[in-house]
């Protein structure tokens, strides 16, 4: 929150902002909203104490066994995840986005120790096949890309097919869609199958100020080992 911004203020365009962001219904949707949001999106996320993708690398980071190693951020907009595995030590880090504009920001984002949070940064839309092999990663994380008109579960299904056996995956679905469109029934199925193992799946603030009658200001960190 910004010294000049009541916190009424600063909630009503928090408000306002995300309700454009839950309106995307397509691919295209989303590159056009990206496109125009980029430039402040990171001032977005200071504004509002933006903890959810710390939150999600510090689960991995418990999670990572020793020698591990590409991680790929699924949805990595400007890169906020990308700095908080910088923080932590954790490299190699690759991003995958739809959006140019968004890359464009993450490609400028440097760690605590001033190298570049990401090796390499991929523009792709990952509602579709991802021209990556399987087994390439040791590791997955997202936040903030699972959520209304964004990805959908079956996206899970092919970032389960690019990580490797052992790889550990961290995540992040808004908490309002998480049972709603599916996401706890389809990480459910990937355990009892097999797929996955040590699934825990834990409630955490999107915000350090979140409004705990909003749902969207919550998500679910799902936290698994790939078998
Ligand atoms: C709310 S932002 C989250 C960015 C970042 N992970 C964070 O925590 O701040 C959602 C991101 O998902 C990306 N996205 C939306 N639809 C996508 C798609 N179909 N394929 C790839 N990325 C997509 C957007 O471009 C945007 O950068």
């Amino acid at each position: 929150m910004t010294d000049e911004h009541s916190p009424q203020e600063s909630g009503d365009e928090r408000a306002a902002l995300l309700k454009a962001a839950y309106a995307v219904k397509s691919p295209d949707d989303n590159r056009a909203l990206y496109a125009k949001w980029a430039a402040t999106y990171e001032q977005f996320l200071n504004d509002n104490r933006y903890i959810y993708a710390r939150q999600v690398a510090e689960i991995f980071a418990e999670r990572l066994p020793a020698g591990g190693e590409a991680v790929l951020d699924a949805g990595c907009g400007t890169g906020r995840l990308g700095w908080e595995l910088s923080r932590l030590r954790i490299s190699p880090v690759e991003g995958i986005d739809i959006s140019p504009e968004m890359l464009a920001e993450a490609r400028t984002m440097t760690g605590p120790d001033g190298a570049p949070c990401y090796r390499h940064l991929m523009e792709a839309d990952l509602t579709g096949s991802i021209a990556l092999e399987t087994g390439s990663y040791s590791g997955i994380v997202s936040s903030g890309a699972f959520t209304h008109g964004h990805l959908g579960p079956d996206t899970l299904a092919e970032l389960l097919r690019i990580v490797r056996p052992g790889a550990v995956g961290v995540i992040g679905v808004n908490a309002s869609i998480f049972e709603s469109n599916g996401f706890k029934d389809r990480f459910e199925r990937y355990a009892a199958e097999g797929v996955i193992g040590d699934l825990d799946a834990q409630l955490r603030k999107v915000y350090e100020d979140a409004d705990s009658s909003n749902a969207n200001h919550f998500a679910y960190l799902a936290a698994f080992t790939v078998i």
